[in-house]
């Protein structure tokens, strides 16, 4: 969740009315959806942060490997996951497009996790991941209509606000936005899940659809209000620097395997928690990078950097994130 701050919410209507009728009109009807969507999470975010993403902006990088389970190459013949352990680059975020957002303020909730795959011959395969199971809607227009919705909501809004309708109408986002309030103790004990349904295809060309779970080796943690409202604002970063220079952070990769009838095509539907779960692999996480904040401007994770042996379901949100991530990543370069 973002928050829009006053002053630019009168700047932007101000700029608005600035403009002449029928240039305005023509300037909306050309605007795809995914420039649509990253103009309001430029907004959210106060502005363009130059060199910075739009959003899940505050993040730090470190490198490590991934070793997949007996089980994994069962599912999938994608390279990584036949069980020779392979390097990885991850990055983990606060949500958020406020670049010094303290990490225990609800907007930085869900946080983010993104893995890279390095694949034999030089190729890779991401995972881009949040820490909440389920997602705050299902497509492209529902999330414009929800980044609209809290840009348009003010601490004068009458009620019910923007916001208030919006979430009033769409159950799983309000759930979505109270759940992910509570302040994780850290990225260590932090889970993560993948939301968007894809498909691994194994061997003999079986097709199984499945959503990734991270669940971290140490457990989860939250911290109730009263020990959140005492954290430093970077608080999980420093504990994560800590952490990982003591020894390896680990979390435990699984897929999430759709039953007959489950959706495929709606992140904001979770699947019931008694489906079954095949580990994938350990995530050890064990080094940062010497320069986080240049490796983090050079990297460009993407949901649908796939490989061989994973495809895309008939969910429509990873290729409408991919489109927005790609403005993004033009946006700092
Ligand atoms: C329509 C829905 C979504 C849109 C438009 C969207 C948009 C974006 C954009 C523009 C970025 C910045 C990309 C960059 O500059 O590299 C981003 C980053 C990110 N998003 Fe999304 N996102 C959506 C849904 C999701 C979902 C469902 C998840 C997770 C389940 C997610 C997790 C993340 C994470 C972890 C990052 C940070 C990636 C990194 O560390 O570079 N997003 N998103």
């Amino acid at each position: 969740m973002m928050y829009l701050p006053k002053v630019l919410h009168v700047a932007a209507t101000a700029s608005l009315l600035a403009l002449p009728l029928a240039p305005r009109i023509a300037q909306a009807q050309t605007k795809t959806l995914p420039e649509q969507i990253a103009d309001v999470m430029v907004k959210l975010a106060g502005g363009v942060h130059p060199g910075l993403r739009i959003t899940h902006t505050k993040g730090l990088v470190a490198t490590g490997t991934f070793t997949a389970a007996p089980g994994a190459k069962t599912l999938s013949r994608a390279a990584h996951l036949q069980g020779a352990p392979v390097p990885v680059t991850v990055r983990f975020s606060d949500g958020s497009g406020i670049p010094n957002i303290p990490d225990n303020n609800p907007n930085a909730s869900p946080h983010g996790l993104a893995i890279r795959f390095a694949l034999p011959g030089g190729a890779y395969t991401d995972i881009v991941a949040n820490s909440h199971n389920g997602f705050f809607v299902g497509n492209g227009n529902d999330f414009l209509a929800f980044l609209t919705a809290v840009a348009s909501t003010t601490d004068k809004s009458p009620h019910p606000s923007p916001i208030e309708a919006f979430l009033g109408a769409h159950p799983a986002a309000l759930k979505v936005a109270m759940e992910s309030r509570a302040a994780s103790k850290s990225f260590e004990n932090l889970d993560f899940y993948g939301n968007n349904a894809f498909i691994f295809v194994d061997a003999a060309g079986n097709k199984h659809p499945f959503r990734y779970q991270i669940i971290p080796v140490a457990g989860v943690v939250k911290l109730d209000s009263a020990t959140a409202a005492k954290q430093k604002p970077d608080y999980m970063f420093d504990d994560l620097k800590r952490a990982v220079a003591k020894g390896p952070v680990k979390y435990t990769i699984y897929a999430q395997l759709a039953n007959p009838g489950d959706p495929t095509n709606d992140g904001s539907v979770v699947w019931p928690a008694d489906r079954k779960r095949v580990e994938l692999g350990t995530l050890s996480v064990t080094k940062l990078v010497a320069n986080s904040d240049s490796a983090q401007k050079a990297l460009a994770f993407n949901p649908i950097i796939l490989t061989n042996g994973i495809t895309l379901s008939d969910d429509p949100l990873p290729s409408i994130r991919s489109a927005v991530y790609a403005l993004s990543v033009a946006h700092r370069r």
